[in-house]
C-alpha cells in the first residue's frame, strides 16, 4: 500500500491540526507535542547523515503518526524542482517549522548556504536537531526572529551572514500567510534579489494568501515571471493547494 493510502483525511491528528490553528500563530507549535515527537522519530528511525532517509521519515511520520505542515513530498517536489532552476549559493527560506522545508532546499542545492527565519525558539531547537541528525548543520541555520520586527532580523541576515545587495539567490515564502507580500517587499527593499532570483511561496490557496497573489498577478511581466502549480495541501490529495513560482525580472 501507498504512503498516501495511509492518509485519512479525517483522521484525528488533522482536527487537531485545525484546533491547533490558533496555538500555530502563536507559538509556531499545534500545541499537542507533535513536533517533538516527530523529533525524537527521526533520530531513532533515520540513518544520521542520510538527507534522503531524514525526509522520507518525516514524511513517514506525517502519514502515520500525526500530520506535520511541512511543505511535504508532493509540494515538496515543486520547491525541488525550483531550487534546482535557481543553483543557489544563498537561499532564504521564511517559517522553518520542523527544518524540513529547508532541508529540502540543501538536498536540491548541495553547496548552497540556507538560511531559515522563524519565530519560535522550540520550532528552530527542533530543525537544528534534524538538520544536525541530516548532517547538514555546517550550511542550514536557523534565524530566530521574524522579518517584520523592524529590521532587527533582516540587519543580522547582513551583518552576521552576509546577505548583502545581488547575493540572495533563492526564497521560500511559507510562514504567516498574511505577511507573505509584506514581508517580500521588505526583502526587496534590502536589494538582496537580482534579476533571476526565484521566489517559491506555498499554501497560497489554502490557507491562502490572496493579497500576494493579486500582486504577482499585477506584476507578472514587470517586476515578476509567475507560474501558478496547481497542487494539493500537504500530505493528501483532497484540498487543492497553489504553490507560485516566481522569477525576479529586476525594477526595469
Ligand atoms: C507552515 S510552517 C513552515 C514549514 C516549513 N517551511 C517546511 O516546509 O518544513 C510555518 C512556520 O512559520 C512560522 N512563522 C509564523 N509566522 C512567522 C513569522 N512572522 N516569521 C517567521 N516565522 C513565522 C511558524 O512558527 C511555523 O514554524
Amino acid at each position: 500500500m501507498s504512503l498516501k493510502a495511509h492518509i485519512a483525511p479525517l483522521r484525528w491528528s488533522v482536527w487537531r491540526l485545525a484546533t491547533g490553528a490558533r496555538n500555530i500563530t502563536k507559538t509556531g507549535q499545534i500545541g499537542d507535542g507533535r513536533e517533538a515527537a516527530a523529533v525524537a522519530y527521526v533520530l531513532e528511525n533515520a540513518r544520521a547523515g542520510d538527507i534522503d532517509d531524514v525526509l522520507a521519515t518525516i514524511d513517514k511520520f506525517s502519514y502515520e503518526k500525526s500530520l506535520l505542515i511541512n511543505i511535504g513530498d508532493e509540494k515538496g517536489l515543486l520547491l525541488d524542482a525550483a531550487v534546482r532552476r535557481a543553483d543557489p549559493a544563498l537561499a532564504l527560506e521564511l517559517g522553518t517549522y520542523c527544518g524540513y522545508g529547508a532541508l529540502r532546499i540543501a538536498r536540491a542545492a548541495p553547496t548552497a548556504k540556507v538560511y531559515s527565519v522563524e519565530l519560535a525558539e522550540a520550532n528552530a531547537v527542533n530543525a537544528r536537531r534534524i538538520w544536525a541528525h541530516a548532517g547538514v548543520a555546517d550550511r542550514v541555520t536557523c534565524v530566530v526572529g521574524t522579518i517584520g520586527d523592524g529590521g532587527r532580523t533582516l540587519d543580522a541576515l547582513a551583518t552576521e551572514h552576509g546577505f548583502d545587495t545581488g547575493t540572495l539567490d533563492f526564497v521560500f515564502i511559507d510562514h504567516d500567510k498574511k505577511l507573505y507580500l509584506a514581508d517580500l517587499q521588505r526583502i526587496l527593499k534590502r536589494g538582496w534579489l537580482h534579476p533571476g532570483s526565484i521566489v517559491v511561496a506555498d499554501n497560497v490557496k489554502l490557507p491562502g494568501a490572496p493579497t500576494y497573489r493579486a500582486y504577482m498577478r499585477r506584476q507578472q511581466g514587470a517586476l515578476w515571471n509567475t507560474i501558478e502549480h496547481k497542487t494539493h495541501l500537504e500530505y493528501q490529495t483532497l484540498a487543492p493547494d497553489l504553490v507560485l513560482e516566481s522569477e525576479y525580472l529586476g525594477p526595469g
